[in-house]
């Protein structure tokens, strides 16, 4: 049993922003205010959450923010026209819409409408293509950037290293092993899913073990390889009547028995889920300045 490292994502995330909060007096010395869209269809609790925590960060930091929030019945169409107004307004560098939407609107139409220059997600087609270019005028995925700038600041060595990402979404898995494989990361990658054959044998080949699949305390002990170190993405609410809320966060890696194997691992809560909003400001501060070019 050892004392693993805790890859603090609240401490790491405050410095991102303190040189955010920098470059947003930079823009607004050069006559930009950079201003971020938050949109929000139908009435769930965790996605409130979020997007609640994402405009008070702007808030924080001087970045103008406008929060739509729609009814769960808003159309297709509807949507549509007001992420094509947003791509429109000169004072909205990026824009963002809170994923999962209720099941009718076809959320892949909804992204390719979204203007890439302002697209902060990293999710549309021409970002995905420049990240999997390794292009720097593309915007990455908020939530892979911030496990990088973990693990970076954290000195883990990533040249070389066995990854494996497990988890194939479009918001996480696959950015992440893009990003773990690229020219600047150098690891040897694999992505594993829940169709994967023996996904605890996967597992532990990992010194990087990423785990971001959304199913709490999937990943117990005998999938990790003594001295790994375990990013865990999953932010879940389970059900526990001894808190005021009714529930608990708890991440995709049974933290208990896992951590003590680990040489690092992220907490859950204030491990990964701080990044994200951290870099979501970096994203839309690129945005505003690329505006500028
Ligand atoms: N839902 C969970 N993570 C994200 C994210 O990074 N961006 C958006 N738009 N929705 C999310």
């Amino acid at each position: 049993m050892n004392q693993p490292r805790l890859l603090d994502g609240k401490s790491v995330a405050a410095a991102v922003l303190d040189e955010c909060r920098a470059e947003v007096e930079a823009l607004k010395s050069r006559g930009t205010t950079p201003g971020l869209a938050v949109v929000l269809v139908g009435d769930d609790p965790a996605s409130h959450v979020y997007v609640g925590s994402k405009v008070r960060t702007c808030g924080e930091l001087g970045i103008f923010s406008r929060k739509i929030e729609l009814p769960a019945n808003t159309t297709q169409d509807e949507l549509l026209k007001v992420v094509r107004d947003l791509n429109a307004d000169p004072a909205i560098h990026g824009i963002l819409v809170q994923s999962p939407p209720p099941a009718h609107i076809n959320e892949e139409e909804i992204i390719r409408a979204i203007d890439p220059r302002k697209d902060v997600d990293g999710f549309h087609p021409e970002n995905v293509a420049k990240l999997a270019l390794e292009d720097p005028t593309g915007f990455v995925p908020c939530t892979p950037a911030g496990c990088m700038k973990l693990l970076e600041v954290a000195g883990i060595e990533t040249n070389g290293a066995e990854a494996v990402v497990v988890g194939r979404s479009m918001i996480v898995g696959k950015p992440m092993a893009l990003l773990l494989v690229s020219k600047k990361s150098n690891s040897t990658v694999t992505i594993a899913h829940s169709r994967s054959r023996d996904l605890p044998a996967i597992c532990r080949r990992a010194d990087i073990l990423v785990a971001a699949v959304g199913r709490p305390e999937m990943v117990k002990a005998d999938w990790v390889k003594p001295g790994a170190v375990v990013i865990d993405v999953g932010i879940n609410r389970v059900a526990d009547p001894s808190k005021k809320s009714g529930y608990r966060l708890t991440g995709d890696v049974a933290f208990e028995e896992v951590a003590p194997l680990c040489s690092a691992i992220t907490p859950v809560p204030g491990g990964v889920g701080p990044m994200t909003i951290a870099m979501l400001m970096k994203n839309t501060l690129q945005a505003a300045r690329q505006s500028q070019a």
